[in-house]
């Protein structure tokens, strides 16, 4: 057989050593990314009878649609999960009838779909995707048939790009009928426990209103071997340990201008980020709103006692030593300890705490002690004050709590600050200061004011003097990428034409058009193939988060090309059959090739983890199998923050807290760039906290929380985890598109925080109406995706009219080509290359 496949795509389906390997990573992610919201003591549970309804029990959603599924080989569910845990599942029926309920809706929603399709309205029905049916009533009677007293109710909601949640089709809270099912099972069943596998935060306003619920747990979407782990924390085989990564609001509402968000307000094109730096908790701990469930709070089978053991300052840097002690009696666990930070209200107003830092256990056994070190650079707690562009620390007290969550900590010291220090000196990059009218901040004489000034005048709490002059100011130097020291070499730029660059600098067009060194099959896109002869193969670039997308099974027909052999998106199963057939091959009539990857869980799913190594691993875990498969870029980690909680694609996303975020992207892209050649891609950069017309909506956003919130986390990725590409965002901000933005790309990330890597855009970012192609060469942006002919020949028309600058796409072209020779297809092609 002829052949074109050139990666370590298997030709059989058997399962490879690196499947099992990989799923022990991800069972273990999973393990330690459910979070048990409530419990009195009802669980864990003894195998034996159990009953399970809901959604999620049978068709558990193993993570969200769009270009963050994931094509694993199979997705362990909930119900499968208990009963490979020892469980005897007693509602088959019930579950059946789910099944059957959801084959028929998913027919109706394919017809509504081609009618889509005749009316051309794309965009809208991709943005759609098939929404789970609430489910069919529990019945008195499918209780009796049950026959136990034990009980989980398994809510499910799918979610994904294009769109965000909507709050009329109950998207983010109960249906009636949910809502009834679980009144009556919690009043029928002893034992009843809700679980919630929806991939963000979800209205639970239901507890208050129903008696008799015992547990609850959020699931969230936990990748292929959810269920599994599901069932072993169930069982206490293992003990919960992960915590909220956003704070759960008891009404919608709660949130700061809830109404406003997204389509709520019927303007989708200009979004207002009114409530400024006070994001999630920053905003419920700052103006006394309680929530549900505060971020960073979650239970475990056992109890811990944390603490401090001493709090020391070395230069500009606090370690806080812990003692955690696991003073239950049964269950080992682990437990995440957490440090805030609450600033000096002296001149800029500030939010009440903020994440400073944090440690996860190892597994303690009862009675057990284990000592955890928390650090960071009080550098790090520095407010952007916009008047003079500067990263400040105002003098005063910094009061540190040291907690097992928000709202469940101890002021262990105060930093006390003698002098103003100025940190960093920068420019504005926003075109004017304070555009946005914000809410007022909270009154000063807040009872959190008062408090802080007790908790600063304790005289047993530890003060530690800071001196100012402690901290050096960092002036930014903004140089012109066109003066950079180029990464390639002029001889190797040179071996091109200015016209061939502007190949270089475009992807080669959705479907992959021209020649192709080399194909990961389904691979979200490719640079240039056009320049194989040059010195040049093209390289291949393909989705997360939750793991790699790739073509599982793909045909291989007669001239040894592959085609695919299912769709790479669920929506395409939709298109009709007559479409399908010419789309994909037939993998029962022709030889195939395999490339089973690990779906791993969600991004905030793994956040909940607040392990690093343990995402450290995941992404090892993907380089591994992006080293199988041949791909060069990886398009993840997503880490916009959790601004909403309707925001569709916020399950890819990490958390409302951008220290977390991107303390998680940093794990992420060390463990993916362990292996050499392979590259992470953090994405959107920036504010694409929105889905709806994310194409166009301009995040309104000052200077100041754009700095303090949305980049934050990029910028501890990319400084910390050195991630070696940026996918910019859709939206614009402020007023231009962040793929045409000189000052986001070029002065603050790479003249501010030194990024040295590839940028690249969205899919179909630019264009009509959207930014321009040539707008993003010159301002940074080095790689116009997926790319395509018609861009190519746009550049090379403003090229030649002299509208795009030709240093500035040979700085762009430069970049994209030494990610290329730095890959390890360069290295297959040189030595092919030599052997020729
Ligand atoms: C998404 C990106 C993704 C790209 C390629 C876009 O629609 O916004 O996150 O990486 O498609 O699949």
């Amino acid at each position: 057989m002829k052949m074109k496949v050139r990666n370590k795509a298997a030709f059989t389906d058997e399962v490879t050593a690196l499947e099992k390997e990989n799923a022990r990573v991800a069972y273990e992610a999973a393990l330690e990314g459910i979070v048990l919201l409530e419990n009195d003591g009802t669980l864990p549970l003894t195998p034996g009878k159990i009953a399970l309804y809901g959604a999620g029990a049978g068709m558990t959603i193993k993570g969200g649609t769009g270009s963050g599924e994931v094509h694993e080989r199979h997705a362990v569910t909930i119900r499968e999960g208990m009963e490979a845990a020892g469980f005897t599942v007693t509602t088959d029926h019930w579950i059946e009838d789910y099944a059957e309920a959801y084959r028929v809706g998913e027919a109706a929603y394919t017809r509504k779909f081609r009618q889509g399709l005749l009316k051309l309205d794309i965009a809208n029905i991709m943005a759609s995707p098939y929404q789970y049916p609430f489910g069919q009533p529990v019945t008195l009677g499918d209780i009796m048939r049950s026959d136990t007293d034990t009980c989980i109710y398994v809510i499910a909601r799918q979610a994904g790009e294009g769109a965000d949640r909507k709050l009329k089709s109950f998207e983010y809270s109960l249906s009636d009928i949910e809502k009834e099912n679980i009144a009556l099972c919690a009043a029928s069943y002893e034992k009843f426990i809700v679980a919630v596998n929806v991939g963000s935060v979800f209205d639970l306003s239901f507890l208050d209103e129903i008696e008799g619920i015992n547990a609850v747990i959020y699931f969230a979407q936990q990748g292929m071997e959810g269920g599994r782990a599901f069932a072993d924390l169930i069982t206490g085989k293992s003990v919960p340990s992960a915590k909220t990564v956003d704070t759960w609001p008891k009404d919608y509402k709660d949130i700061p201008f809830a109404m406003d968000y997204s389509y709520l307000n019927g303007d989708l094109d200009e979004e207002y980020y009114r409530e400024g730096i006070y994001v999630g908790y920053r905003y419920f701990d700052s103006y006394d709103v309680e929530p549900r469930y505060p971020f960073g709070y979650g239970l475990s089978y056992t109890t811990f006692s944390i603490e401090k053991e001493n709090v020391e300052l070395v230069g500009t840097k606090v370690m806080v030593r812990a003692n955690v002690t696991n003073t239950g009696s049964t269950y080992s666990g682990k437990e995440v300890v957490q440090l805030y930070a609450s600033c000096p209200q002296t001149g800029m107003a500030k939010e009440y705490q903020r994440l400073a830092a944090f440690a996860k256990t190892g597994v303690i056994a009862p009675g057990g002690t284990e000592t955890i070190v928390l650090s960071f650079d009080m550098k790090d707690l520095a407010s952007y004050r916009e008047a003079d562009a500067a990263w400040v620390l105002e003098a005063g007290d910094y009061i540190l709590r040291l907690g097992a969550s928000s709202r469940d900590t101890e002021a262990v010291a105060a930093l006390v600050l003698d002098g103003e220090a100025v940190v960093e000196q920068c420019t504005n990059v926003s075109r004017t200061v304070l555009e946005v009218r914000e809410m007022d901040p909270p009154a000063l004489k807040d009872t959190n004011e008062e408090k802080d000034a007790a908790e600063a005048q304790d005289a047993d709490l530890l003060r530690i003097p800071v001196p100012a002059p402690a901290f050096e100011t960092e002036v930014c130097e903004y140089r012109d990428p066109k003066i950079y020291e180029s990464p390639v070499s002029d001889a190797v730029l040179d071996v091109l034409s200015t016209e061939e660059l502007c190949e270089v600098v475009a992807g080669t067009g959705m479907v992959g058009n021209g020649p192709r060194f080399f194909d990961a099959m389904g691979s979200a896109g490719y640079t240039t193939g056009a320049f194989i002869e040059k010195g040049l193969p093209n390289v291949c670039l393909a989705d997360g988060p939750a793991g790699l997308r790739l073509q599982k099974v793909s045909t291989v027909t007669r001239s040894g090309n592959v085609k695919a052999a299912e769709p790479m998106l669920s929506a395409l199963k939709y298109l009709p059959d007559p479409v399908q057939k010419v789309m994909f091959g037939d993998p029962d009539r022709q030889p195939c090739v395999y490339q089973f990857t690990t779906a791993f869980p969600v991004g905030l799913a793994l956040a909940q983890t607040w392990n690093t190594k343990l995402v450290e691993r995941v992404g090892d875990a993907v380089g591994k199998e992006m080293e199988r498969y041949g791909v060069t870029y990886w398009l993840a980690p997503g880490m916009n923050i959790h601004r909403n909680p309707l925001c569709g694609r916020n399950f890819e996303y990490y958390s409302e807290d951008p220290l977390l975020t991107g303390k998680m992207a940093a794990a992420m892209s060390r463990g993916v760039q362990s292996h050499r050649g392979c590259f992470v891609t953090i994405k959107h950069f920036c504010c694409n906290n929105q889905e709806d017309n994310r194409n166009r909506t301009n995040a309104n956003v000052n200077e100041r929380a754009l700095r303090e919130i949305y980049l934050r986390g990029f910028r501890i990725a990319v400084q910390e985890g050195h991630a070696r590409a940026l996918m910019t965002s859709y939206n614009k901000v402020n007023g231009t598109y962040v793929n045409n933005s000189y000052e986001l790309l070029t002065k603050v990330l790479r003249n501010e925080w030194g990024f040295d890597g590839l940028v690249m855009t969205d899919w179909f970012a630019t264009g009509k109406g959207l930014g321009s192609h040539s707008a993003a060469i010159e301002a940074g942006n080095d790689l116009i995706m997926p790319g395509g002919k018609g861009v190519v020949r746009e550049l090379r028309a403003k090229l030649k009219s002299g509208e795009l600058d030709g240093t500035a796409l040979r700085r762009c072209a430069a970049n994209v080509i030494r990610g290329v020779t730095e890959s390890r297809i360069y290295q297959a092609y040189r030595r092919m290359y030599k052997e020729k």
